[in-house]
């Protein structure tokens, strides 16, 4: 068996398979991808933020069309394997990206689920030891065919989790209709890698939002809305009612680690649930929660984030990623060194002490033991 202690793990590592780009393709409506008069290469278009510079492009042929170009990172797995290998990558624990199959029809989405997470397992069969996959739940199908298809990637060898995003079956992650779900996923013990899209509505940005590109939208809005989903699961008692729930949250928690004491101030000096017996002296806090049954990312690019995520949740449940294929150098090349992953595992080293245990742990043997990435 390989020697575990440096092996650098990314899980947090996204595709958009073939399959999945021509079903963008053949779409008029966001998540999109299309191609512009003003610029002959493919471009992908995902997020609410990007709605008004898209409609603008569409009427203005020499506005700038929004989105980013759709690189060959995003669906190659050859250069996946690449990207590894020049970013000093070992392992990948590949997800499919934002916003999944948050937006397909209801008949539709058993069917095209089955076919990504195949398609994700065929994929690390060939590259066995290599690639390991979250695979993707078709949450707007019908109860059963969702419950179903836990039951098909829980079969998948290389499978080790799902990735969900924050709407859950349109809810968010707080309806009760989702305990079962939850349940089923404890149960076969598939961590739920929790990441945001929807972010925060566009008018909070501001009228002079374009001029800001994506940066508030990627930057805040995404941490917030991780924030505010896992929240509203603590207030809820999700956890608590589904002990064997586990979860890894993207960016670090978000701001969770920052905002953990203010969530228990605000808890407990709550007249009306504190009166109402909602805040029982025997309850787990959030802080007992994070620590139990949540795990973070390391993808927040400085030692103060990556102090308060180990803080939070321990150094032991922190772990690396890249968020390839997103954040791609803009002035290097592409094929080569990404400052995006080396910045990150560079913050690790600065923050936990070069080649020590610990930043070990963090890039590549908390994955291992978590996901049990040395399994057959
Ligand atoms: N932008 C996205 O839409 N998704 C990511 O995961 C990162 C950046
Ligand atoms: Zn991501």
């Amino acid at each position: 068996m390989a020697d575990n202690t440096n092996r650098v793990v990314d899980i947090h590592t996204h595709m958009y398979p073939p399959v999945y780009v021509k079903m963008l393709e053949g779409r008029t409506t966001i998540p999109l991808v299309r191609k512009f008069v003003q610029d002959p290469e493919p471009r992908l278009i995902l997020l609410a933020s990007e709605l008004e510079a898209l409609d603008n492009a569409l009427k203005d042929p020499t506005a700038k069309p929004p989105g980013r170009p759709l690189t060959s990172h995003y669906a190659s797995v050859d250069q996946k394997l690449h990207f590894m290998k020049t970013n000093r990558i070992d392992v990948s624990v590949v997800s499919l990206a934002n916003p999944w199959l948050d937006f397909l029809e209801s008949s539709e989405a058993g069917g095209i689920a089955k076919e990504i997470n195949e398609g994700f397992s065929t994929m690390c069969e060939e590259h066995c030891g290599k690639l390991y996959f979250f695979a993707t739940l078709p949450l707007t199908a019908p109860l059963d065919v969702l419950k179903q298809s836990i039951q098909d990637v829980k079969n998948l060898k290389h499978c080790r989790g799902v990735i969900l995003g924050t709407s859950g079956l349109g809810k968010g992650l707080d309806d009760p209709n989702l305990l079962p779900i939850f349940q089923e996923l404890a149960d076969a013990e598939l961590i739920i890698f929790l990441h945001p899209h929807y972010g925060l509505p566009n008018e909070v940005y501001g009228p002079r939002a374009e001029e800001y590109g994506h940066v508030l939208p990627l930057a805040l809005g995404f941490p917030m809305e991780t924030t505010i989903a896992v929240a509203r699961m603590y207030m809820a008692g999700v956890f608590d009612q589904v002990r064997g729930l586990r979860m890894l949250l993207a960016h670090s928690g978000g701001t969770l680690p920052f905002l953990a004491g203010r969530i228990e101030s605000c808890i407990l000096h709550d007249g009306d649930l504190v009166r109402n017996g909602k805040v029982p002296k025997d309850r787990r806090t959030v802080w007992d929660v994070l620590k139990e049954q949540i795990y973070l990312d390391a993808v927040i690019y400085s030692q103060v984030g990556l102090r308060a995520a180990a803080e939070t949740s321990g150094a032991d449940r922190l772990m690396y990623g890249t968020d390839h294929p997103f954040f791609p150098p803009i002035e290097s090349d592409i094929q080569g060194e990404w400052h995006s992953a080396i910045f990150n595992a560079d913050a690790v080293d600065s923050t936990f002490g070069k080649e020590s245990d610990v930043a070990r742990a963090v890039m590549g043997g908390n994955a291992i033991r978590v996901l049990r990435l040395d399994e057959e």
